[in-house]
Formats: C-alpha cells, structure tokens, sequence
C-alpha cells in the first residue's frame, strides 16, 4: 500500500503528522513518534510573548496559566519548562533535526507584526524543512473591524515570506467570515499551506471562587466535522495545501480528511492520551480498509469526496441546512416521543 502523500511540496511516507504539543519537547519523545511512524511532525510553538515580553511579565501570565486549574497541571509543562526562550527553543529544533530523519516543521505562534517575526528565519537556519504559523488572537476591540484583522494575518505571512525560502503553513481560526476568501488571500500572499482549524481553549467560570479557569479538554473524534466540511469545500478551489488539525482520533478519521481533501491529517490530542502507539495501529488499520476496497494508495482517495466531486455538493452548504435540522426524530423509547405523540393526537400543528 503506497500512503505516501506531499504536503507543503515535502514528500512524506504517509499523511499522519504530530501537531504542535508537548510531544515535541523531548527528544525521546520525538524519537517515539518517528518510531512509531509519524511521516513529520510540527514543533511546539515559540510564542511571540516569550520573545518580546518582559521575563517578569511572563513568568506571572505563565504562572497563573500553570497554576489556577488543576488540570492544567497535566497538561500543561511545568513553568520552567515552559519558559522556554528563543535560545532554548532554537537550539531544541536544532537538535530534534539532528535525532531524526522526518521533515520537522517548526511553529511561530504570535499576532503582530515586528522584530519578533525575525525568528522565522533563525528557525529556518536550525534547520526546520517547513514553518507553522499560528496567529491564534481573540478579538475583543469592538473598533477593529474584521478587514483588519485579516490584514494583520496577511501581513504576518508577506513579512515572514520576505525572510525565509522554506515552505510556509498558516494555521487558521475557523471563525472568518470568509473563510474561502481567507485562504485565497493566503495563498496570495505566499503560504504554501493552510492548516485548519486552530483549537480554541474555552475558558470556564469557577462559581465557587467566582474566577474564570483556563480549561483545557482534549478533543474527540465529533470536532472532525467542522475541518472536514472545510477541507471539502476549499479542496480544489484554492492554490494552497490543506492539512486537517482537531479531532483526528482514528484511522477512519485521517480517511475522512484525505478524501475530503487533505494533504496531510495531523493528531495531538489522541497521541496525548493513548500514546504515539497509535499512530502505527492507525497506519494499519488504513491500510487494510484500503486494502479490502482495491486502493492502492492515498492518491486515488485523495479529494475524491471534496465538495467538487461528490453527487450531492449542496451537502457541504446551507441547501442541506433544513433537511438535516427536519431530519432529527425523538428517542422512540424516550419521554419527549411519547409528549409529541400526545400533542400530534390531540392537537392540530400551529403552522
Ligand atoms: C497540550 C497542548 C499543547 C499544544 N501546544 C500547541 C502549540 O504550542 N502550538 C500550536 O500551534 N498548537 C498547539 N496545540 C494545538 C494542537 O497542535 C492541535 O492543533 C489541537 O490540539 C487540535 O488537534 P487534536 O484534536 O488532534 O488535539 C496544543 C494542544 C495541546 C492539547
């Protein structure tokens, strides 16, 4: 079975790379994920914060990160760790690239334009074969408008285009209003790739304390969907590769996300939690659903069930919007059935 795929013109053996996490802060780890078959994997992100910011600003943002929620605990490195500098984390890249042979792909995580973006080409000179960007920013200044915003991204991109030769990657928040246009105008601006979606972190409210508590949960195969009809739709129209980030879980999953489109299906949480193993036994349990259906590689699925190529495209839009809402029916077995049961014997509809 050939599952090999190319993402961000880099040739990879097969379409399952690690997302930026913890994952890649130790080598043995990295080492681990390359074991067990990974075909890339993208480093954790060097933030712009830890670049401009004051180191005694940050370590108090950094410590009130680590420590108001238990859970974060867990998941989150321990503040020394965390507070990892331009220095450390270059030379961290350096040597992830020197302890493996797959294409590592290093993470610029920040929002403005500046000195900070400089980085971009250290990280190229460490030796990274590609670069993710993630401008991850909550917009929460009713005066800026969403061209703006979109500018200040684009503008990211052009300024980091201008320093390095490497491959470039964004990856994107779902909530654009065009999320078409967006991509379009990445592409435009030079990124080789758009990786979608950026998982935001819901914070929570802590009524006994009256505080609000990061809350970090991890993902479940169901958050798939809204990458996956994305994926579909853009696949084809725009100039750019796509990789899917959120909810991949499962080898049925990363066989959703190639034929809606992908290039590459990338995994954090599901490595997290039951271990780098499983990108093995997903590689396997691919290849034999592949297998038993007569593919002989990830090229003949790729995109085959984009927005383009499928029986129904308004499946992807708002035509499939009313039907799938008349489509929900109550619990036969349920208390609300037996109520509409009720009503539709005993009253006329309204409508
Ligand atoms: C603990 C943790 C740390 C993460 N760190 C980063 C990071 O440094 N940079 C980044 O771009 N994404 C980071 N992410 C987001 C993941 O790369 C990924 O996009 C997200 O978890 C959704 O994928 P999943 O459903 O496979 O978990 C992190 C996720 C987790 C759970």
């Amino acid at each position: 079975m050939d599952l090999s795929t190319t993402y961000l013109g880099l040739k990879l053996k097969n379409p399952i790379v690690p997302s930026a996490s913890p994952l890649s802060r130790h080598l043995s780890s990295i080492r681990r994920l390359e074991d067990a078959g990974a075909s890339a994997f993208v480093m954790f992100s060097l933030f712009e914060e830890e670049v401009t910011l004051e180191s005694e600003q940050l370590d108090h943002y950094l410590s009130y990160f680590t420590e108001a929620y238990a859970e974060a605990l867990t998941w989150m490195p321990a503040e020394r760790e965390y507070r990892m500098g331009p220095v450390e984390y270059l030379e961290g890249l350096r040597r992830a690239k020197e302890a493996v042979g797959i294409p590592v792909i290093g993470s610029l995580n920040g929002v403005s334009t500046g000195g900070w973006i400089s980085y971009a080409r250290e990280i190229e000179q460490a030796g990274a074969d590609a670069l993710e960007l993630n401008p991850y920013c909550i917009c929460t200044d009713p005066q800026q408008d969403s061209a703006a915003v979109e500018q200040g991204v684009i503008d990211i991109v052009r300024a980091v285009r201008e320093n390095v030769a490497i491959p470039v990657a964004v990856k994107l928040s779902p909530f654009y209003s065009s999320t078409t246009r967006m991509v379009q105008r990445l592409a435009e601006a030079g990124a080789n790739g758009a990786v979608l979606f950026n998982r935001f972190y819901q914070p929570d409210l802590d009524l006994q304390e009256l505080t609000v508590v990061p809350h970090l949960v991890l993902s479940t195969s169901q958050e798939l969907r809204l990458p996956l009809r994305w994926v579909a739709i853009l696949s084809g129209r725009v100039p750019i590769d796509l990789a899917i980030t959120t909810g991949v879980h499962t080898y049925e999953d990363v066989l959703k996300g190639l034929m809606a489109g992908a290039r590459a299906t990338m995994m954090a949480s599901e490595l997290l939690q039951n271990g780098s193993g499983r990108i093995g036994e997903i590689l396997r349990e691919m290849s034999s659903w592949m297998a038993e259906r007569d593919y002989e590689s990830v090229a003949q699925l790729q995109g085959s069930m984009s927005q383009p190529r499928v029986e129904h495209p308004g499946a992807f839009e708002r035509a499939n919007y009313m039907k799938v809402l008349q489509s929900w029916h109550p619990d036969p077995a349920g208390r609300l059935f037996n109520e509409m049961l009720v009503s539709a014997k005993t009253e006329a509809p309204h409508l």
